[in-house]
């Protein structure tokens, strides 16, 4: 049987100051759709996905508002986690309830702050996807073809070798140097991970054993208490000690028997700025003013973003820059050097 599960519990602090960590970017309607981006990523799934057989991870803190988006998942379909320990626990802890629901469950797994523009074609590579890893022992990633030397991403390198549609990946390397990233997308052989991941359940269980052992072991203590009323206990327990790391540096880089497929679903990361900036309606001389009232005289390129309608940004000489405030927080920062937002975060929250 087919199952998905949907990540939610990252606190997208590349988009402060809209995403805050009490209310991250997966929860906000970024497009006045009347759905988040968690439930458009809900929906999306529903479609092809038993609604019972998915499932959503995130920390425990935000359990409140996963029921109160998403009224139709029953409380065992939310995985709650203690503690912040990025994708790979939560994949783990996913993958054993999973299991002990349906020992020969396939997988797919997905983010919940991406955007897909073209649906059909996403559905029908989620289904060969699901169908491919059925059939194979492979790790299978969807790989989008590269238009920046975007260093936020993982690469993937493609072997060039084909089984069915898929090919077989030579290497993964997540969050590259500008430097090297420049490498990757000039050389034509790599592919942005799209942060979709596929496979059987025992599949990455053996890796999370092969590759993130100490992980796998904490999990193996409890294995008889998923699916039952001992498993929140467990994880109480348990759940922190795991290693703070993500399944792209934990097990893609690592694992050999990575597939990718190549996909062109109309795939937005809305995971920067930048990133909403390049798929925004833009004025004249290209600047993207969301649901913002502004007024920009010789200025390009910027992204302008005010939480307030009622407030007024009036701009002048300004070029590829980020001018955000919400929540009484004013960001102004080159666009690009948003991967540095995170930083600032944290320098706030020490500081103020
Ligand atoms: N449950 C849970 N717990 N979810 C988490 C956690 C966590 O501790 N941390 C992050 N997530 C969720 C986020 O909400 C997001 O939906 C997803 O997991 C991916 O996390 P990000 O933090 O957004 O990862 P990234 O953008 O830096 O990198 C990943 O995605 C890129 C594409 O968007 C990697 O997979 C890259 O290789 C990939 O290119
Ligand atoms: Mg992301």
């Amino acid at each position: 049987d087919n199952y998905c599960v949907i990540m939610g519990g990252g606190i997208g602090s590349r988009f402060w100051p809209f995403s805050r960590e009490s209310y991250p970017k997966q929860f906000l309607d970024f497009f006045g759709t009347g759905r988040s981006l968690l439930q458009m990523t809900f929906d999306r799934f529903a479609k092809i996905i038993p609604v019972e057989n998915i499932f959503i991870v995130t920390n425990e803190q935000y359990a409140t508002l996963i029921h109160e988006q998403l009224p139709e998942l029953s409380v065992s379909q939310i995985l709650l986690e203690p503690a912040r320990r990025n994708t790979a626990p939560c994949i783990a802890y996913a993958a054993y309830h999973i299991r002990a629901c349906n020992p020969n469950a396939n997988i797919v797994v997905a983010p919940s702050d991406h955007l897909i523009l073209k649906e059909d074609l996403f559905l029908k590579d989620v289904s060969k996807g699901l169908e491919f890893v059925k059939q194979n022992r492979a790790l299978v990633t969807m790989g989008i073809k590269p238009s920046r030397p975007e260093t936020g991403y993982g690469y993937i390198q493609s072997s060039g070798v084909m089984a069915d549609d898929f090919t077989k990946v030579k290497t993964f390397t997540e969050k590259p140097n500008l430097d090297l990233a420049k490498v990757f997308y000039e050389s034509g052989e790599f592919y942005w991970n799209s942060g979709l991941f596929l496979w059987n359940v025992n599949t990455i269980l053996e890796a999370f054993e092969k590759y993130l052992p100490d992980i796998a072991t904490r999990f193996d203590m409890g294995k008889d208490k998923f699916n039952t009323d001992e498993e929140v206990d467990f994880i109480k327990e348990n759940f922190a000690y795991c290693l703070n790391i993500s399944i792209d540096y934990g097990i893609m880089e690592k694992a050999d028997n990575v597939f990718m497929l190549c996909v062109d679903f109309g795939w937005a990361d809305l995971g920067t700025w930048g990133s909403l900036f390049d798929i925004a309606r833009k004025d004249d001389q290209n600047n993207a003013s969301l649901k913002s009232r502004a007024l920009l005289y010789e200025s390009s390129g910027n992204v302008v973003a005010l939480d307030d309608p009622g407030k007024l940004a009036v701009i002048q000489g300004l070029h590829d820059y980020i001018v955000a405030e919400a929540d009484n927080v004013l960001l102004i920062c080159k666009k690009e050097d948003e991967q540095r937002i995170k930083q600032f975060v944290a320098d706030a929250q020490m500081k103020f």
